[in-house]
């Protein structure tokens, strides 16, 4: 897939805005505080209806604005796709080729990026939540059965969560929304448990060609170890869950264990090594979400390289595949282009304003 055009209006401090990046290796360049993460979170946006930064879509808007504007078109194999984001005094409405859409599930994956912010380092370093955040957003918008069946488990988690906050001890009420998240909740499993073992070999492929000689592992660590239990076990925490008031098992206490040689990259990686493992988990993700056609995914990579050693960067640049589309930015131009030769066009943002460079 190629991002064709990308045009902005009154979102973040950006400039109205026409960007129209080249196939191959796109970098934009800019000092701190010009508006770069905002292109990508514009992108991000279109692709996914949320930003990385920010739940309050309301922080997007320009200030002193109430509505922004946000269209990008990307072609792919014998499809053209055009996808409108517009927000106005709290109110977002899409629109694919030109048709609203009014379901999350009709947006998500009609552009597929991945995207490294230098936040993705939460990946590796953080809670657990960051972690299944990312399992939830990532297979979202590769299969809408998971979106679906995450919608139906959290619905149904909210409503055992309000039985319990209320007392209500009703054998047969909590077993229904108990059957629920059980059918839910094996879906999330099975496709979690999936998902994360094709991510591991291609990461730790990937990982042993960027840092030589430690292996990368990412390894499903499930709350509930059965799929098939999670009725049961439910069933089970009934009176401890009664008194805590919220719903203490689960699928919604998932977490991914990634380990660098052996060990848990959370508590031992240094700051590097868990950068690198962050970014290669998003390279990995780009094979994987390569399309029948072969098609890779936009790869959007926010100051992916910054505090990396230079043999560390420059293998990270080669394991971008030959044929994907990606836009970089860094607060360095000229840093990027010295690593690799495969940089097409450069762009330069300055107080929301972009420009194409000789690259
Ligand atoms: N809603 C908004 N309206 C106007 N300006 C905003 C809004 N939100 C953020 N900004 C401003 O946009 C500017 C640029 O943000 P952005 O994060 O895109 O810069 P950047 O080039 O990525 O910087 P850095 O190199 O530090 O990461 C900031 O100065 C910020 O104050
Ligand atoms: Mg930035």
């Amino acid at each position: 897939m190629q991002l064709t055009s990308l045009q902005c209006r009154g979102f973040r401090g950006l400039a109205d805005i026409h960007f129209k990046p080249g196939p191959g290796l796109n970098v934009l360049g800019g000092a701190n505080a010009q508006g770069k993460t905002s292109v990508l979170e514009a992108l991000l946006y279109t692709a996914t209806a949320r930003s990385h930064r920010t739940t309050s879509d309301q922080e997007l808007v320009r200030h002193g604005t109430d509505e922004f504007h946000i269209i990008a078109e990307t072609q792919a194999v014998e499809r053209a796709v055009r996808i409108e984001a517009h927000w106005w005094r709290g109110a977002k409405r899409f629109k694919v080729n030109g048709l609203s859409q009014s379901r999350l599930s009709d947006i998500l994956g009609r552009l597929c990026v991945v995207f490294f912010s230098p936040e993705d380092i939460a990946l590796v370093k953080g809670a657990a939540a960051c972690r299944r955040l990312f399992l939830d957003m990532e297979l979202s918008q590769l299969q809408p059965t998971y979106l679906r069946a995450l919608q139906q488990y959290r619905q149904a988690l909210r409503q055992r969560n309000e039985l319990l906050r209320r007392d209500q001890t009703d054998p047969d009420m909590l077993s229904a929304w108990e059957a629920q998240l059980d059918e839910h909740g094996k879906t999330l499993m099975r496709e979690r448990a999936a998902y994360i073992a094709t991510l591991s070999t291609l990461a730790s492929a990937c990982y042993e060609r960027v840092v030589a000689d430690e292996p990368l592992h990412l390894i499903y660590r499930p709350d509930i170890a059965d799929p098939d239990a999670i009725a049961a076990t439910l069933c089970r925490a009934r009176k401890t869950d009664l008194l805590r008031k919220s719903t203490g098992r689960g699928p919604h206490r998932d977490d991914v264990e990634i380990l660098i040689a052996e060990k848990p990259a959370r508590a031992f990686g240094s700051q590097g090594q868990q950068k690198s493992a962050a970014l290669i988990i998003k390279l990995a993700e780009v094979e994987l979400m390569r399309g029948p056609m072969g098609e890779y995914p936009l790869v959007l990579l926010d100051e992916a390289l910054a505090e990396l050693d230079g043999e560390r960067s420059q293998r990270l640049l080669d394991a971008i595949p030959e044929s994907a589309q990606a836009i970089i930015t860094t607060a360095q131009p000229g840093q990027l282009p010295a690593l690799t030769h495969r940089v097409t066009h450069m762009f330069h943002i300055e107080r929301g304003i972009l420009e194409e460079n000789a690259p």
